[in-house]
């Protein structure tokens, strides 16, 4: 919990909501890095961000979702309750639809079209269960999409989510990636 409260304080330390949701590259590069992972959705639906933070990924992904045609609802679920209390905020009309919770505890009880995360939230030896996890949550004819981030400060590059997910025993239906380098890596899978 302390790190959880670390955590917050990190990213609600700044008014920046790009900052608020963990990364420091201002908006010309949140949407270079973030949005390909829109390039999987394909119909209207329901998206779920786990680890949502601010709420900031699901609003933005309702409007480069709008630009290619597609109505969706943004949820998210996050550990933190502050962020949480932002999400609402950003989401006023759906606030209800953004819960306090750890995802690895949580049972939400129903599904989404699309499941988003990262595959980061898990450590490496429990990676294909936190996907199993995850896709346990999709609607029928839903995506699992996964990504993975990389870091120019850590000097880290993005983890190949697709080869992760095949050695999970998925198929993988599509990917993308992000930025230079690139920075940021997609991949999905269908219900
Ligand atoms: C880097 S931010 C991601 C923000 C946004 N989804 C994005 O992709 O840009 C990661 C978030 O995951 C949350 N998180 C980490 N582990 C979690 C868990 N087990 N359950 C719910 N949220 C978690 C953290 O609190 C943090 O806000």
């Amino acid at each position: 919990m302390a790190r959880m409260a670390a955590l917050e304080d990190k990213y609600l330390g700044s008014e920046v909501p790009e900052t608020q949701s963990g990364f420091g590259g201002g908006r010309a590069r949140w949407i270079a890095e973030r949005s390909p992972m829109t390039e999987a959705i394909d119909r209207d639906g329901d998206f779920l961000d786990v680890g949502c933070a601010n709420g900031l990924l699901a609003s933005d992904v309702v409007s480069w979702a709008a630009e290619r045609g597609f109505r969706i609802v943004p949820h998210g679920v996050d550990l933190g309750e502050s962020l949480i209390d932002r999400a609402r905020e950003r989401h006023m009309d759906r606030a209800g639809n953004f819960v306090a919770a750890d995802a690895w505890q949580w049972q939400p009880g129903r599904e989404w079209t699309f499941v988003y995360s990262l595959l980061e939230l898990a450590p490496s030896d429990l990676r294909c269960e936190w996907l199993r996890r995850l896709y346990g949550w999709v609607d029928q004819d839903g995506k699992l999409i996964i990504g993975s981030y990389g870091s120019r400060s850590r000097n880290l590059a993005p983890v190949d989510v697709a080869e992760i997910l095949g050695r999970c025993g998925f198929e993988v239906a599509g990917s993308a990636t992000g930025g230079d380098g690139p920075m940021t890596r997609f991949a999905w899978v269908d219900k």
